[in-house]
């Protein structure tokens, strides 16, 4: 993908449903004892993988343009293949959770991307329930063989991490007795606002643990996705980067676990508001309106990214680290060692292809420090198949200098497929 620089970004538009919330629904659909309805499920490759991993363990899922109808009632069945699960950390890892509660035995499979990051962080808390797990030294692929009486555990999770969490929730629907998680700082909440909404309550004594009592079956029911908060990040950016820009983004997820950005764009001067909150199945959704420039001078604190922060930008940090090149005495990001376990090391991609686009940057081992303010120039961006990666960078080509390319830039639609026609019709060049 070849791109230049643009001169505002101006529009109005939805998106498709949330990512990370899509894989739960479906979950929670084809586990349900009643049938379910699914709009504006997410059009990325990933919950496509989630999908089809649910077909291939017998789930009757109905498909059309609009929505994905589940017959529910039924059980999941052992698979004739390997389940593929694509470059989808979620979708393995959570899987591997309700199939630890099966009795069955199945093989979870990725690409080279997901068969190289670290899976003991599920392999040990589901072992501790009762299922067996064979790996290829702590990675994928990973055979299953499961159990329908799981033991229910008291687990604190070495790395914060909703994936981890999410599986031993699913799990724990098969336990018999009370799960609890203990993080150490909050990740996102979806499971735990979903299975409330689909009939198992699942609560939380303080704001890091999270209860969960087994064995219990989820009801199902109909849900509308609210459009993806981390896709979102991308326009939102670009039209505080670009002065005079007017964006508005309507029914999208504003889970105080995924929309922190938010807070830390405007803590650096944007001029976003958030108006008409509502909420469905506990996950809240508005409209955000972004009006271009940066109006204020942020302090060293608003300027430092670190401590229980990260979890809830986890997704994001690649894109603030453009953003931060932007910003009067630079950014810094620590305690994010994680994000050297993603689709790629994007530490290290970001730090690479910042440098390529003239940023001064410094790499630590759990963070980045990142000059401000750089005018950046045009470059060739090494994406390594990652696609928060391509779209960080696709931003900051529109504040750069000359032409950018960026390789690999196909690998968006593993989370946002429509990510450069939409971007097409919101620039003004
Ligand atoms: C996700 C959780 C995060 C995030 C990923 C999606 C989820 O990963 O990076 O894109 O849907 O639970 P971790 O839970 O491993 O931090």
């Amino acid at each position: 993908m070849k791109l230049t620089s643009a001169r505002r970004i101006s529009g109005r538009l939805e998106l498709p449903g949330d990512k990370s919330i899509s894989h739960r629904a479906a979950l929670i659909a084809a586990l349900a004892s009643g049938s379910s309805e699914i709009t504006n499920f997410s059009t990325a490759r990933d919950c496509a993988s989630t999908v089809a991993c649910l077909r291939d363990l017998g789930a009757s899922i109905e498909q059309t343009d609009e929505r994905l109808i589940f017959a529910g009632g039924q059980k999941l069945g052992a698979p004739s293949r390997p389940l593929d699960c694509g470059n989808s950390g979620s979708t393995l890892r959570i899987l591997a959770g309700v199939l630890a509660g099966h009795a069955l035995t199945a093989e979870l499979v990725g690409d080279e991307s997901l068969s190289s990051r670290p899976m003991r962080r599920i392999i040990e808390p589901l072992e501790l329930m009762g299922a067996e797990i064979e790996s290829t030294d702590g990675r994928a692929p990973l055979k299953i063989h499961g159990s329908a009486k799981l033991t229910p555990i008291n687990y604190k999770l070495p790395v914060a991490s909703a994936q981890v969490k999410s599986a031993i929730l699913f799990a724990g629907l098969n336990a018999t007795g009370r799960t609890t998680v203990i993080e150490t700082s909050p990740s996102r909440d979806h499971t735990e606002r979903l299975f409330n909404g689909f009939g198992v309550p699942v609560t939380s004594h303080d704001d890091l643990s999270v209860v969960i009592d087994g064995p219990a079956r989820l009801s199902g029911g109909r849900i509308a996705i609210p459009g993806d908060v981390s896709s979102a990040a991308y326009f939102v950016a670009a039209a505080m980067l670009l002065p005079g820009s007017d964006l508005t983004i309507e029914h999208v997820g504003l889970n105080p676990t995924r929309a922190a950005f938010l807070d830390v764009l405007r803590s650096w001067g944007a001029e976003i508001s958030v108006t008409d909150v509502q909420s469905e199945r506990y996950e809240p959704f508005g409209t955000i309106n972004v009006r271009g420039g940066i109006n204020r001078n942020a302090s060293d604190t608003e300027r430092t990214l670190s401590g229980a922060l990260i979890p809830a930008l986890i997704d994001e940090l690649p894109l603030l680290a453009v953003v931060g090149s932007q910003i009067d005495g630079g950014i810094q990001i620590r305690d994010a060692a994680e994000l050297r376990h993603k689709e790629s090391d994007r530490l290290a991609t970001t730090a690479l292809n910042l440098r390529a686009m003239g940023a001064e940057v410094e790499e630590f081992a759990d963070g980045l420090s990142v000059s401000g303010p750089t005018k950046l120039h045009g470059a060739l961006i090494d994406s390594h198949s990652d696609h928060r990666i391509v779209m960080a960078f696709s931003v900051a080509a529109l504040i750069a200098e000359g032409e950018t390319q960026i390789a690999g830039s196909e690998c968006v639609a593993i989370s946002f497929p429509e990510f450069y026609a939409l971007l097409d019709s919101l620039a003004v060049r």
